[in-house]
């Protein structure tokens, strides 16, 4: 089967992991993993965990072999708003040199380029250079909840001397990209309830507290003017950016042009003293992810609404720890929030940031893989997303992650019209294979 077809045939799974109508359709991409595993000759398992199953496969362990953990996931974020997709996001289409679909690059795409990359070599010679685990999951997207458990339940299996995971970014189109460090996350949502029921706001209005209102004046206290987060002990243990890092982003291919054209905003904003880059990937923020209130159809209607809501998610950076900052942000939000309205705070996902100095041994292995897959120099970057478990690696198996991503700015991950690079594919691949050498000597 053509490569691509098969990758198609893995981005058709709706296995959207945050919305329970999904569920079979991520159970039945498990599934089909997990035979891929086994077609190529890899003994792979689809194992259950209180939510989606982990997929594992692995070749025969050799003594005195490397041993290589490539970590990714079958499951993406939903689809919505569907009404902005030019093709159907789980009816994936070539178009230009792009393919397009939900999930394409975050992360069935990448995931796969491995996949292919670690068949072709066994193809070849009927073994790889090093001992193999592959560990795909189906949570990364609501925060890996039950990864870390899993880990510890699997350690024997997951021994490892390095991870490999290519679910973040690069520069630019042809730039190796080593990153070495994301940010964490926190994530809640805020509902607050005003009156019993809707209300006509003539009859009633001035009279009650509307829970809008109450809302909206809470989210506008979680920045200052400066565009600072005004919760007390939020920057406590942030991590400065060191002048090394300083230097090197200077000579990156970003530029404030480069990057309104990729967001598509008026003008750039953020944090007052910092560079655009240094506001992304070394401090962290505070961002309404979703808002509701009252009437949202046609025309007006004169109500108070009943409810309010609000989903935030705070972006960390070293050394900040989400469990710590939970009750901090907690107990900000509801000193804020008047007792003319009742407030509910549900506390949902959560990961820590991770940094990892990017010349240890490993790291160097790594890229001389990039700098034999690619031509132009290796970008060394931070991100601002997250990859939840990554620290978890590092405290549970006691080993490094190192980040090859493939996902161009304009990939659009996580918005309408995700897509993904043939050319990234084809990179993906041959970079798949680069690193298992690279690895096996370092
Ligand atoms: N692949 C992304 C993370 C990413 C994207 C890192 C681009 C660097 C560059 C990952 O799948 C992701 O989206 N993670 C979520 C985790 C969250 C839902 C817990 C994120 O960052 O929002
Ligand atoms: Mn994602």
């Amino acid at each position: 089967m053509n490569p691509l077809d098969e990758l198609f045939e893995f981005l058709r799974f709706p296995s959207v992991s945050a919305d329970s109508q999904f569920k079979s359709d991520v159970d039945a991409c498990a599934e089909w993993l997990t035979a891929r595993f086994q077609k190529m000759g890899l003994q792979a398992q689809k194992l259950p965990t209180p939510g989606h199953p982990v997929v594992l496969a692995c070749n025969e362990r050799q003594p005195g072999r490397k041993t290589l953990l490539i970590y990714g996931h079958y499951d993406v974020q939903p689809a919505d708003p569907l009404e902005l997709w030019e093709s159907s996001p789980f009816e994936p289409v070539i178009k230009g040199e792009k393919i397009f679909g939900r999930g394409s690059t975050d992360n069935k795409g990448q995931i796969f380029a491995h996949i292919l990359g670690i068949e072709s070599v066994l193809k070849e010679h009927g073994d790889l250079p090093v001992n193999l685990v592959v560990l795909v999951e189906g949570e990364e997207e609501i925060g890996s909840p039950h990864l870390d458990t899993f880990l510890r339940e699997h350690i024997s299996a997951l021994q490892a001397d390095v991870v490999a995971i290519s679910d973040t970014g690069m520069a630019a189109p042809g730039v190796p990209t080593f990153t070495y460090g994301l940010r964490g996350i926190l994530c809640l949502e805020i509902r607050l309830r005003g009156p019993a029921a809707d209300l006509h706001s003539g009859i009633f209005g001035g009279s009650v507290a509307n829970p809008a209102t109450v809302l909206s004046r809470m989210v506008a206290k979680l920045h200052d003017d400066c565009g600072r987060v005004a919760i007390p002990g939020f920057y406590d243990r942030v991590l400065p950016l060191e002048n090394w890092e300083r230097d090197l982003w200077t000579k990156l291919p970003y530029t404030e042009q480069s990057w309104l054209a990729t967001t598509g905003s008026r003008r750039l904003w953020g944090e007052e003293g910092y560079t655009f880059l240094e506001r992304v990937w070394a401090r962290p923020t505070a961002e309404v992810n979703g808002l509701g209130s009252g009437y949202q159809g046609e025309g007006s209607k004169t109500i108070i609404p009943s409810k309010a809501m609000a989903k935030l998610s705070f972006r960390l950076v070293p050394n900040q720890d989400p469990s710590e900052l939970r009750p901090i942000v907690t107990e900000f939000l509801k000193k804020q929030c008047p007792d003319s309205v009742e407030i509910e705070i549900l506390h949902q996902h959560e990961g820590r940031p991770y940094l990892v100095r990017p010349d240890s041994a490993f790291g160097k292995a790594a890229q001389r893989a990039l700098s034999e897959t690619f031509t132009k120099p290796i970008a060394f970057i931070r991100e601002g997303g997250s990859v939840p478990i990554t620290q978890s690696f590092k405290d549970v198996l006691g080993i490094d992650t190192l980040f090859l991503g493939l996902a161009l700015p304009d990939c659009k991950v996580h918005s309408p019209n995700e897509n993904f690079a043939i050319e990234n594919f084809n990179a993906g691949i041959r970079l798949n294979r680069h690193l298992m050498d690279q690895i096996a000597e370092a």
